[in-house]
């Protein structure tokens, strides 16, 4: 039997697969089709200071193989979730990661201080794709100074694990990689989503609100895998998450030869809400044919 489980930094997942921020909410909607204790983690929709209602409709857009979203950052506000939905989530027998976001460096250091305090928290994912209200960058991921000082104000507001989600609308991804490594993330999530516009010919409306969104889906995995190829040759050390487009087992074992420890999925949910459960049993079955002792034996073979 692979022995299925990964070590990012300080972090020990039992297997690699986990979900992609955002994309199954916050993983309660789909626990009576799909058993979570089985994924390597849950990754909860970002959840910031205070209660946003996100973004007006329509926020999403079909596109060919993909969509577009524009949430808009839709959630609770860290003291519901805490109060009300980390409870529940507690019950579910996975590890929980937490993704937080923010308008300003203070926003992200205090929705990673409350959090510290709250029971059952794996680790904190920071989704550096919020807008910068302070400087007015469209993403913080998009300037390697605010990528350390927002990195900064949470790992000195946090004693828990920190993965990094690095946008991809930026160009080379090394040198914010190594702003945030530098300022103290211990891993590295490649990507969120790269910036997207859909048009109706027939209304000749945006299909956005926004009208910008985010790509995801099967369109945007080569951007994905070569975002992880790109930083693993340039600092191998780092433990890193693939994340963008994965829908079948074969992705998620693409991503680990290119370098990624561990791989999320989220899109795949809106076609499958079986997708990730599938795409373990499919990497295990892989694993043991080709009888490796280690999954990790993977992880990078390519790079
Ligand atoms: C509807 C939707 C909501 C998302 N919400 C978040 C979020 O709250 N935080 C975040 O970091 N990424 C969010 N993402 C981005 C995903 O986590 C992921 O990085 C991206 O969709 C690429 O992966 P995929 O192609 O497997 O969906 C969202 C994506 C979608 C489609």
């Amino acid at each position: 039997m692979t022995d299925l489980s990964v070590q990012l930094g300080r972090l020990r997942l039992p297997n690699p697969v986990m979900t992609a921020a955002g994309c199954v909410g916050y993983g309660l909607e789909y626990a009576p089709l799909v058993d979570w204790a089985q994924a390597g983690a849950l990754v909860v929709k970002t959840i910031t200071l205070t209660p946003r209602a996100g973004n007006p409709p329509p926020r999403v857009a079909e596109t060919p193989a993909g969509m577009l979203h524009a949430i808009g950052l839709q959630n609770e506000g860290v003291e519901t979730f805490v109060l009300e939905i980390l409870p529940r989530l507690r019950t579910l027998g996975t590890p929980l990661i937490v993704s937080i976001g923010g308008e300003t460096v203070a926003e992200y250091r205090a929705v990673a201080g409350k959090l510290s305090q709250a029971e059952g928290i794996t680790a904190l994912e920071v989704n550096l794709a919020c807008p910068d209200t302070e400087e007015g960058h469209a993403e913080f991921g998009l300037s390697s100074e605010r990528t350390t000082q927002v990195i900064e104000a949470v790992r000195n507001a946090t004693p828990l694990p920190l993965i990094a989600k690095l946008s991809p609308n930026g160009g080379d991804p090394v040198p914010i990689a190594r702003a945030a490594v530098a300022a103290g993330a211990e891993s590295l999530c490649l990507i969120n989503s790269p910036w997207g516009m859909a048009v109706d010919a027939h209304t000749q409306r945006f299909r956005l609100a926004t009208p910008i969104g985010g790509l995801s889906g099967p369109a945007i995995k080569p951007i994905a895998l070569y975002h992880v190829w790109r930083v693993r040759q340039a600092m191998p050390e780092t433990p890193l998450i693939g994340v963008g487009g994965i829908c079948s087992w074969e992705d998620a074992v693409e991503f680990m030869l290119v370098g990624a420890s561990a791989v999320q999925v989220g899109t795949a949910h809106y076609m499958h809400p079986q997708a990730l459960m599938e795409i373990l049993a499919g990497l295990r079955a892989y694993a043991e044919s080709r009888q490796l002792e280690r999954i990790e034996a993977l992880v990078g073979a390519l790079a």
